[in-house]
C-alpha cells in the first residue's frame, strides 16, 4: 500500500461495536428460527385435533307445569371423544346445562374425569328444574311441544380442562359444548337420534 488512508479516529472504535451488533442480530435471529423449527416439530408430532362431543341419549321425568313453574329431571349421556394421539384431557371442573329458548331449565356439576388419548368417555348428566319460573309464552310453548310428544332443547357443557403432552401440561383453558337441537321423546318407546355438539375451545 503507497497511499494508506489515515483513518478517523472516532471510527476505529466503532467497528467493532457494529460487529458485536451483528453477531448478537445473527445470533437472536439463529435462536428464532430454531425455536420456529422446535414448535413445528412438536406441532407435527403432537398435532392437536378438536375434542368431538356427541349427546347419545335423553329422556325426560317427572314432568310438571303448574302455574308458569316448571318441575322436571332431564337425563342426557353424553359422549366425549379425544381422538388425538397424543394429548389427554384434565377435566378439572365440568357444570352441563339444558336450555329451552335461551332460558336455562336446570344446571349442575359433573363429575370431574381424566381423558387419555385416543378415548372414549361416556358420562351421564342428570338435571332437575324444581319449580322453575318460566317466562313469556314458555309455559304455552313448553306444553304445545309436551303435547306433540318431545321438547326440542339445547344441552351445553362449560368446562375448565388443561392438556397433557408427556410430562408438559397446559394452563387452564374453557372449553364450551352446545349441542342443540337435542330432541327429547316423552315416550322412551320413540328411540333418540343422536345429535353432534359444536366445540368451542
Ligand atoms: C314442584 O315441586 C315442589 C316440591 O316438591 C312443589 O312444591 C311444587 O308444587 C311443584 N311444582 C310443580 C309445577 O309441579
Ligand atoms: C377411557 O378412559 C377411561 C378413564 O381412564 C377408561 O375408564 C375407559 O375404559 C377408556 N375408554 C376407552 C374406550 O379406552
Amino acid at each position: 500500500m503507497n497511499n494508506p488512508q489515515p483513518q478517523p479516529p472516532r471510527q476505529k472504535p466503532a467497528r467493532p461495536r457494529l460487529s458485536i451488533l451483528r453477531l448478537i442480530a445473527i445470533v437472536f435471529l439463529t435462536l428464532i428460527i430454531l425455536v420456529g423449527i422446535a414448535v413445528l416439530i412438536i406441532w407435527l408430532v403432537v398435532r392437536p385435533r378438536h375434542l368431538v362431543y356427541t349427546v347419545e341419549d335423553g329422556s325426560i321425568h317427572s314432568f310438571n307445569i303448574a302455574d308458569n313453574h316448571l318441575n322436571s329431571t332431564f337425563d342426557f349421556i353424553l359422549r366425549a371423544y379425544n381422538p388425538n394421539n397424543k394429548v389427554s384431557v384434565y377435566y378439572d371442573s365440568i357444570e352441563a346445562r339444558v336450555e329451552y329458548d335461551d332460558q336455562t331449565l336446570a344446571s349442575d356439576a359433573v363429575q370431574p374425569f381424566f381423558q387419555p388419548h385416543k378415548n372414549v368417555t361416556r358420562f351421564e348428566v342428570k338435571l332437575k328444574s324444581q319449580s322453575v319460573a318460566l317466562f313469556g309464552s314458555m309455559p304455552k310453548d313448553l306444553k304445545l311441544e309436551r303435547s306433540s310428544g318431545g321438547v326440542e332443547l339445547s344441552v351445553q357443557i362449560k368446562a375448565k380442562i388443561r392438556f397433557k403432552v408427556g410430562a408438559w401440561k397446559s394452563r387452564h383453558m374453557i372449553l364450551r359444548v352446545y349441542c342443540s337441537p337435542v330432541l327429547v321423546h316423552f315416550s322412551s318407546s320413540r328411540g333418540f337420534e343422536r345429535t353432534y355438539c359444536d366445540v368451542e375451545l
